[in-house]
């Protein structure tokens, strides 16, 4: 093997074993391999239609990097993980391939505008796929609120019960948070399109190079406007990261309520048995570990943020080694949300919900207190009032274990002659589902208003 570094030129010695283990990042960046050779035959072929090589000799670079890409692909070239970098294996190995033609690739480039090349590059494509798996998870979120327009439930504060809402306004509340999530993702993206190479190491470069020529066929949208901030900045992993860790923080909330509703004390719903673990010890236990997991990988991702966050603060212009560190940890956020994403879609997907038990719950607390408050008041009566009236007449059942349902009209009419028949049907907890028909309310007409909206805006 060839331990020869790209730079051995000023050094009269070789790098110490246990310095090149701890510089090395090709153990964690040869994961971009695909968008190095991408980068670098746009690069070639830049530098050959502007005369700076020979455009024979590009053409032949161009060729020999599809064949190290091939190569690896099909498992016949493996990374040396003694190479610096992935980007001086894949020089080094084209310069193994065609000797002094390879040695030309890196005219007018600096490995410091690659590395920020490659990995806006990479975060595009995995951007992309994060993307589409929010979209289906509002997909299948949007299916499940279809189904449960009806389901009555209570709304929780303090998670004490509430109000009366439906199982589908709980679940499109999410569905809500998600789809900003996505919007944050897509708004980051804008960001990371910027295409920096020709920035050279800090300075750019004096050979007449075309960026435009090279930002076009890498799919860019613009340029890097500034060669020292193209390669000194990583302000769009942090924004990646952060936008990951407020969508893990979705998840992470969403998961803490499917770990309650799981349980025995609520039972509103069921995780299938593919999407759940047992215990060693305790035969009945059937556990929701994936959204432990969630909840757990969070802190994770709240992590990765800070180590980039911490990483970037003190450094001086323009590129700084402190900054390799930048790929374990978005690299990480990164796998973190799609293996994430990636158990918890099909697990809402097969769970099984248990409408009874949510109505049954909804009728234990008392919801409909306001509704009764909102009785009196629709008959003339203050507020302040109606709700002081409704807090005695709920002391009442609470003393005699009724609930606003099964307390007699003579009972209420002791309180308010206010009161009259038809208070049984303004407190019927479908009646106060029904009417809360405003736009964002748990009405089964405003949930479907939701969920159109937010079909339209994924689709
Ligand atoms: N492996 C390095 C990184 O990930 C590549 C850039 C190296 N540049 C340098 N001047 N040492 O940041």
């Amino acid at each position: 093997m060839n331990n020869k570094k790209i730079w051995a030129g000023r050094f009269t010695k070789e790098t110490d074993k246990r310095v090149n283990d701890f510089n090395s990042s090709i153990s964690f960046d040869a994961r971009m391999y695909r968008e190095d050779i991408e980068g670098s035959i746009a690069h070639a072929t830049m530098l050959g239609e502007c005369n700076i090589i020979d455009l024979e000799e590009s053409k032949a670079i161009v060729e020999g990097l599809k064949g190290i890409l091939a190569d690896i692909e099909s498992g016949k070239l493996e990374f040396d993980f003694n190479a610096e970098d992935i980007h001086s294996f894949i020089e080094t190995e084209l310069t193994k391939r065609l000797d002094d033609t390879g040695k030309r690739l890196h005219t007018a480039r600096s490995r410091n505008d690659q590395v920020a090349l490659d990995i806006r590059m990479y975060l595009k494509k995995e951007v992309k796929e994060i993307e589409s798996l929010i979209k289906k998870l509002i997909t299948v979120l949007t299916d499940l609120s279809e189904k449960n327009l009806q389901t009555v439930m209570a709304g929780y504060t303090h998670l004490q019960r509430a109000q009366p809402i439906t199982f589908a306004h709980h679940i499109m509340a999410y569905s809500q948070m998600f789809l900003r999530d996505l919007e944050r993702l897509k708004d980051a993206y804008k960001r990371i399109n910027i295409m920096p190479l020709g920035s050279g190491a800090l300075a750019s470069t004096t050979y007449p190079i075309n960026r435009r020529m090279v930002c076009d066929a890498l799919g860019f949208d613009e340029i890097t406007q500034n060669s020292l901030d193209a390669v000194s900045d990583r302000d769009f992993c942090i924004e990646l990261a952060s936008d990951l860790s407020i969508l893990m923080m979705h998840l992470s909330r969403f998961s803490e309520e499917i770990i309650l509703w799981d349980s025995w004390e609520f039972k509103f719903i069921e995780l299938d048995d593919a999407y759940s673990t047992g215990s060693s010890i305790m035969p009945q236990k059937k556990n929701p570990d994936i959204t432990e997991l969630i909840r757990g990988k969070t802190g994770r991702v709240y992590g990765d943020l800070n180590t980039l966050l911490i990483m970037m603060k003190g450094l001086p212009l323009a590129y700084n080694k402190d900054m390799q560190e930048d790929k374990e940890a978005i690299f990480d956020a990164i796998d973190t949300v799609k293996l994430s994403l990636n158990a918890f879609i099909p697990m809402i997907e097969t769970m099984t919900i248990f409408p009874e038990n949510m109505r049954e719950a909804a009728a234990k607390g008392f919801i409909n207190a306001t509704d009764c408050a909102d009785y009196l008041v629709k008959k003339g009566m203050p507020f302040r009032d109606a709700y002081k009236i409704t807090g005695e007449i709920i002391r009442l059942c609470i003393e005699n274990n009724l609930t606003l349902e099964t307390l007699p009209i003579e009972k209420y009419k002791e309180f308010s002659n206010k009161f009259e028949e038809d208070i049984f049907e303004a407190i019927n907890l479908e009646t106060c589902v029904m009417q809360r028909k405003v736009e964002g309310g748990p009405a089964p007409e405003s949930v479907k208003a939701q969920i159109e909206y937010i079909r339209n805006k994924i689709n």
